[in-house]
């Protein structure tokens, strides 16, 4: 079936974050809302009907994943990476960030460092910090409009006498968009593997991909990678599912499973009835609509750029390789210097988050939140229907326009 992005559902009311927590969020109720990684578009039709079914059976207790589900993750792993995974493997959690929280508090001691590349999705600091340990940032490099790794900076994190006990990837990265290659994760993989830490490897974002890319599970690419990682998949970000709470921790050790399975008790077990429902209907049924979709975001990709090079080339936007965010390089709209104490500070953090907020009236993420790296930059989710994106680039437009 065609499905219609351009339709404009209004979300006001339905507890949505997205468009229910935005006076709260940016202290105004005027601003369009860009930010928090949802999408504006409804879910696949065989999943709705899939939840209706489910709603109709009138008995919502305690719920444990049929074998059919389990069935329909692996089968998924095969048919889209070639990746044959045991169904033993699977941990099904209410979410990647409780997933990662229980990692670090499985795998390290207060006061061990963990790798991340900032600037990055938030709770991956807060994992580390809020279990007492310290980040080891190997921050990633923006080298001609493209974030690399820096490979020599991240073999120095592990050279001290107290070398992280763990790495956590951002696989597709938010908030820069990078889809890492199979050459930059083998030699990453070979790092941490040589020092002993565990690769926890983030892939929420795996299969919203721009034409061109490839995902490759870390721990697809040999025994080696599979028996020292954690995979983090899900697919409330593929299939607009955020809300039903249901991901799956792909963990090869029985060892490392087990222990984590022990450290999350109590604090993130299981799924619910219909998180369950919702990830089966959309891994078995749902490539039709994602087909569909990933032209959709691809064609807003596209709308984007080209009104930002025309119309407000101030802001530079860096080109994802996947995810629906996009990543905004605003130094020059806020005449930032390139490095803190380089030069006449520009507009501040605050006042650059203030213009977006008061001026344009545009909710987006400031890229602070991802880290001090973030400073100049702002997230903008782009997963909505053109005429919203058209309306947020018009408001940007006119306020940048109103400051010459
Ligand atoms: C990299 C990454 N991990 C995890 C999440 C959220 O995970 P969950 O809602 O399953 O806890 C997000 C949401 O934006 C994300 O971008």
């Amino acid at each position: 079936m065609k499905y219609n992005f351009d339709q404009i559902i209004d979300r006001h009311n339905t507890g949505g974050a997205k468009w229910d927590a935005v006076e709260a969020v940016f202290g105004t109720k005027d601003v369009l809302p860009m930010w928090v990684a949802d999408m504006d578009f409804a879910v696949a039709k065989p999943i709705t009907e899939a939840l209706r079914k489910r709603t109709e059976h009138e008995v919502y207790g305690y719920t444990q994943p049929l074998p059919s589900v389990t069935e329909a993750v692996v089968d998924r792993m095969q048919r889209k990476y070639n990746w044959k995974i045991e169904p033993e493997w699977i941990v099904y959690t209410p979410g990647v960030v409780p997933a990662l929280f229980a990692a670090v508090r499985a795998f390290t001691k207060p006061g061990d460092g963990v790798v991340l590349q900032g600037p990055v999705y938030m709770p991956f600091w807060s994992a580390i910090t809020s279990n007492g340990c310290c980040v080891a940032d190997n921050e990633l490099k923006l080298k001609k409009g493209r974030y690399e790794i820096d490979f020599k900076d991240l073999e120095s994190k592990f050279c001290g006498d107290k070398p992280p006990k763990m790495m956590i990837l951002c696989h597709p990265h938010n908030p820069v968009g990078r889809v890492w290659t199979e050459k930059e994760l083998r030699r990453m993989g070979e790092i941490v593997m040589k020092n002993d830490a565990l690769m926890v490897s983030d892939e929420i974002h795996c299969e919203l991909l721009f034409k061109g890319y490839k995902h490759i599970p870390f721990a697809s690419i040999s025994k080696e990678f599979a028996q020292n990682s954690i995979v983090c998949m899900a697919p409330s970000k593929t299939f607009n599912l955020a809300g039903l709470s249901a991901s799956t921790i792909i963990i090869p050790n029985k060892k490392t499973r087990d222990c984590f399975c022990t450290a999350r008790m109590g604090f993130t077990t299981g799924t619910n009835a219909f998180g369950l429902v919702g990830l089966e209907a959309a891994y078995r049924y749902g490539d039709e609509w994602l087909e569909q979709l990933i032209d959709y975001v691809q064609g807003n990709l596209e709308f984007l750029m080209k009104y930002f090079e025309e119309k407000i080339p101030e802001v530079k936007v860096i080109k994802p390789e996947g995810t629906y965010l996009v990543w905004l390089d605003c130094r020059k709209l806020a005449r930032l210097p390139k490095s803190p104490g380089d030069g006449v500070q520009g507009m501040s953090t605050k006042k650059l988050r203030d213009f977006f907020i008061k001026k344009a009236k545009v909710g987006l993420e400031d890229g602070t939140i991802f880290g001090p790296e973030g400073s100049g930059f702002q997230r903008m989710n782009i997963a909505c229907p053109r005429a919203t994106l058209k309306e947020a680039l018009g408001r940007i437009e006119r306020a940048v326009r109103a400051r010459d």
